[in-house]
């Protein structure tokens, strides 16, 4: 007894840290955004020796993805990695890493979203009050529906398909002759499994962590989008800081982002493998693929107004083409 309290009174107490990030994000712990949370929440506290605390809010805890980027931009909540097609609506530049079919391999997405965060970084503060810190990429949203193998645009035809809440998702949907569903991430997975919708779009690794194995049967690789998502920080809570610690957080963002993708990497191939073992059909691309691309790539034009406007579109796409060269 003597030698316990001997030991709880000879523990230093731990410093408090001069700033508190509070970090939310709508996936759970097995899914890869969290394990880039986890990266990030290391490399912050470690870059600026410990004056950061970052904790993490998977889950949705502290809102769905759209609500948290809203309470980022007055600065009552400090951070979050989200989707982006649900910081479009709020952030319209970002959507230019949304046109369907812009990428054909991850490596282009990586180029692309690079390439973009500083010039991003000079539009969002006054867009939308936050700015980009790293790019998550977790791979192509794949489409997983329980009614029937989807091969063809005729297969498709029927099917209640939920996507995020952005414009680009239902018109580029709308173009292939349905009507989706727009719904909060959230509410996925029991819309699902009540059979309130067919089917919907995340990556593989969401498949396994989001447990949709279990109210999924059937997979296409529809490679229409990569799963983008920016580590985005309040502007009015970086620009309380000192320089040396926005510096610190501007490289775990960075860093965190690389080994993010790399775990994503891994991780998809596993989610393929595993998914055949849980019983899902994988059918690989659509054989009427150049049918669904003219349909959603003619829309280009007409996303400009939702993006940032066509000059930026512009500007945007001559960075990106130059980038993935
Ligand atoms: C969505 O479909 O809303 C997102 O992809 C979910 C996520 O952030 O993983």
């Amino acid at each position: 007894m003597i030698g316990a309290l001997f030991a709880a009174v000879s523990v230093a107490p731990a410093l408090a840290a001069d700033y508190t990030i509070r970090l939310s994000h709508g996936d759970n712990e097995n899914n890869p955004t969290h394990k880039g949370a986890v990266k990030f929440e290391e490399l912050a506290e470690k870059y600026s020796d410990g004056r950061i605390d970052v904790q993490i809010f998977p889950n949705n805890q502290l809102g769905s993805e759209q609500e948290v980027a809203q309470a980022l931009r007055t600065g009552s909540i400090e951070a979050e990695i989200l989707y982006t097609g649900n910081l479009v609506p709020l952030a319209p530049s970002v959507g230019v890493m949304m046109l369907p079919y812009a990428f054909t391999s991850n490596e282009e997405a990586h180029a692309a979203m690079d390439a973009l965060k500083d010039p991003l970084n000079a539009r969002l503060p006054k867009e939308a009050g936050v700015r980009i810190l790293g790019y998550f990429e977790k791979g192509f949203r794949v489409l997983t529906n329980s009614k029937r193998e989807v091969k063809t645009l005729d297969d498709l035809q029927g099917l209640k398909i939920r996507v995020s809440k952005n414009n680009i998702a239902i018109e580029t949907f709308k173009s292939w002759g349905l009507d989706p569903i727009p719904m909060a991430w959230a509410e996925v997975f029991p819309a699902l499994q009540q059979g309130v919708i067919d089917g919907q779009e995340n990556p593989y690794t969401t498949s396994i962590s989001s447990k949709f194995y279990e109210v999924q049967k059937y997979i296409t690789e529809i490679h229409y989008l990569i799963w983008s998502g920016p580590i985005i920080i309040s502007e009015r809570f970086y620009q309380g800081l000192p320089a040396d610690l926005q510096e610190a957080l501007d490289r775990a963002g960075e860093e965190a982002a690389v080994y993010e993708r790399e775990v994503s990497a891994t991780e998809t191939e596993k989610a393929t493998k595993e998914l055949v073992k849980l019983g899902m059909v994988l059918s690989g691309a659509p054989t009427d693929e150049e049918k669904w691309q003219s349909a959603a790539k003619a829309l280009w034009p007409s996303f400009s107004e939702d993006i940032g406007g066509k000059e930026w579109v512009d500007k945007a796409s001559g960075i990106m083409e130059k980038a993935i060269k």
